[in-house]
């Protein structure tokens, strides 16, 4: 009779094991750099190996892996640890806003990606690089470049049409000539004097 309650109680033990792993708040203690972390829930259950999960849709994932002290659920239905997954949805630090109409992408250096009513804004000390076959930006009011040095090159062509241009400051061109309406800033000459009869009519030399 004490063994049948005794395999009872085992029973109940193993299940009350396994009740408790369906679902538990874990941090993490290291990132073991192959998609897999060592864990703790500070009560002294700290499983080892534990996969991360990633937040995707069809061929669309978040690449974001945990680092220490990322707090997450950890899930693992039969009670097997290195089969189940680390979720980090807790929030971790002073990132909560209250701002149901705006989506922040916070990264560790001050890099954010902030989609709201106003627009998206984008802000990485760092830098930006955007790579593509083709870009196109479109402004429907105004577009602003802003910076020490603006450089355009561009290989082929390079077109500006506008109601208006204004420069401000000295401008340098080498490389080719420049035409104006058809006549050749280079290689335009002037007929000498022949408005006034003060020469013959010939056209004098290119400018130099
Ligand atoms: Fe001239």
């Amino acid at each position: 009779m004490s063994d049948v309650f005794g395999q009872i109680a085992h029973r109940l033990g193993e299940l009350e094991r396994r009740l408790a792993l369906v679902a538990t708040v874990t941090r993490v203690t290291k990132n073991n750099g192959d998609g897999t972390l060592d864990l703790d829930d500070d009560l002294g259950f700290a499983p080892t190996r534990v996969p991360q999960a990633s937040i995707s849709a069809g061929n669309w994932q978040v690449d974001a892996p945990a680092d220490e002290g990322t707090q997450g659920l950890l899930i693992a239905p039969g009670g097997v640890t290195e089969q189940g997954l680390f979720v980090p949805i807790l929030a971790r630090k002073d990132y909560v806003s209250v701002d149901s109409a705006t989506a922040r992408l916070v990264g560790p250096n001050d890099e954010s990606l902030t989609l709201s009513p106003e627009g998206v804004t984008l802000t990485t000390p760092e830098g930006v690089s955007i790579t593509s076959k083709r870009c196109a930006v479109t402004g429907e009011e105004t577009i602003d470049l802003s910076a020490p040095t603006v450089t355009i090159a561009a290989s082929d062509a390079l077109a500006i049409e506008a109601g208006a241009i204004t420069i401000k400051g000295p401008v340098t061109q080498t490389g080719g000539d420049i035409t104006s309406d058809g006549i050749s800033v280079h290689a335009h000459t002037h007929a000498e004097n022949s408005r006034h009869h003060y020469g013959d009519g010939t056209n004098m030399g290119a400018p130099q």
